[in-house]
């Protein structure tokens, strides 16, 4: 086990109609003039953002509005959502949507607390001193981003996408009703829980530091996703289903599942990176196309991990080599994948990419690492390449 610092500053409010209390969360973190940040327009569409306004209206709560939030948010939002709350003298800023929404808003928060280019700190320049606050009604549940410490922003110039993480840009409060999920189409529920599952296996596996209460909570959350997936296939508008996979979709991503471990392997997310940059796939589509040939690849250099995944989480007959009884769970994660409609691939993703596509994805994969990362197994650019090129 390695020393770990646990910081999940989020205050949470869960359940039916929780949105109704977005007034006086506000109050409760000083937020005085709002810039309400959503996506391409489901808010619209669902009757949540105007109902929102209705809240901040009654309360006397000042805000301005800024939609537009692409997945895979760009940076020339951000920088039109800083000069507007600049001119605005914006205090607080409230993201209703998804991950995209959040981390736009994340972004507008770094630009507006420090001076200079917001795009530095994506470009591991500089570290953030602060961030201007952020709420979130969530109305996706996927990347965790209602209360993690990172935000992923695409430049449209080269589509260079990049994560950064800070403690500073950790949401004050997650508003999370999973009644608001229920309006999604089924393939982005499938995403999401394929989002969920993998920023938990990302932590889980890796060499060495793994703590038995770590291991418990991780497997117990990917089974939870692993079921209640499948029941939202069926049926989405099972509440309890939605509920169990949105608070999942927090604790995946706050930090918990990565408790006394190496703080992760990751290269799954930082090869999706560069398909969300380049193609514009939904993120949790291409992670599931891109994990079954990072497995393959990596499983032996990190077999009692993949061992106890197979045997835990899926659920595999404990029968066979240990390799045998890794593959065998590596192949019923595919399966899973499949009965939920998510790729297993890069042509079943829509992506055709050429030879030289998979050469510069590979590249640009490797300078936005720095050279080489992992601990499943340390990947440096030819490793990057070959994992593309088996998931073509
Ligand atoms: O844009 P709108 O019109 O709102 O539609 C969205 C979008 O088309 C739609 N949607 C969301 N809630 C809905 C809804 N449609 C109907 N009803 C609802 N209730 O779903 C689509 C996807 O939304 P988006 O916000 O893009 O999804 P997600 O939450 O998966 O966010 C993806 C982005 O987050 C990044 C990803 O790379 C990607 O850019 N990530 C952020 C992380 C973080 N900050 O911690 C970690 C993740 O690993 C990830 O990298
Ligand atoms: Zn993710």
């Amino acid at each position: 086990m390695f020393d770990f610092n646990y910081f999940t500053p989020t205050k949470v409010v869960f359940g039916k109609n929780a949105e109704s209390h977005v007034a006086e969360l506000i109050k409760e973190f000083g937020g005085t003039k709002i810039l309400i940040h959503y996506g391409g327009g489901s808010v619209v569409r669902s009757g949540l953002l105007k109902r929102v306004t209705d809240i901040l209206d009654a309360a006397g709560i000042g805000y301005v509005t800024l939609g537009g939030a692409v997945p895979n948010p760009h940076l020339g939002l951000v920088y039109e959502g800083i000069e507007l709350c600049k001119k605005e003298k914006v205090d607080f800023l409230l993201a209703v949507g998804g991950g995209s929404a959040i981390d736009s808003a994340k972004a507008i928060g770094y630009g507006l607390a420090n001076e200079g280019d917001v795009w530095d700190f994506y470009d591991y320049k500089r570290t953030a001193e602060g961030c201007v606050p952020v709420g979130v009604i969530l109305t996706i549940a996927a990347t965790g981003s209602e209360m993690s410490d990172s935000s992923v922003i695409t430049k449209e110039e080269g589509l260079v996408k990049r994560g950064y993480s800070s403690d500073y840009g950790r949401p004050k409060f997650a508003i999370m009703n999973p009644e608001l999920t229920m309006t999604l189409p089924d393939y982005q529920t499938a995403c999401g829980c394929t989002d969920i599952m993998m920023h938990t296996m990302e932590r889980y596996f890796t060499q060495g530091g793994n703590m038995e209460i770590t291991d418990a909570l991780a497997e117990g959350l990917l089974r939870t996703v692993k079921k209640n997936a499948v029941i939202l296939r069926d049926n989405p508008k099972d509440y309890d289903a939605r509920a169990e996979v949105m608070w999942a979709g927090s604790l995946a991503h706050n930090g918990l599942t990565g408790c006394g471990n190496d703080g992760g392997d990751w290269m799954t997310h930082k090869l999706e990176h560069e398909l969300g940059g380049l193609y514009d796939v939904a993120h949790g589509a291409g992670l599931a196309a891109i994990w079954g040939s990072w497995a393959r690849y990596v499983f032996k250099n990190c077999l009692p991990r993949f061992k106890r995944f197979a045997l835990n989480v899926m659920e595999v007959e404990n029968a066979g080599s240990d390799e045998d009884i890794a593959l065998r769970g590596i192949e019923a994660m595919e399966d899973f994948y499949r009965s939920i409609n998510m790729p297993t691939n890069l042509r079943e993703l829509g992506v055709t990419a050429t030879e030289d596509d998979l050469v510069l994805m590979a590249h640009k994969c490797a300078v936005g690492v720095g050279g080489e990362m992992g601990s499943a197994r340390v990947l440096n650019e030819q490793d990057m390449l070959n994992i593309y090129r088996a998931s073509m």
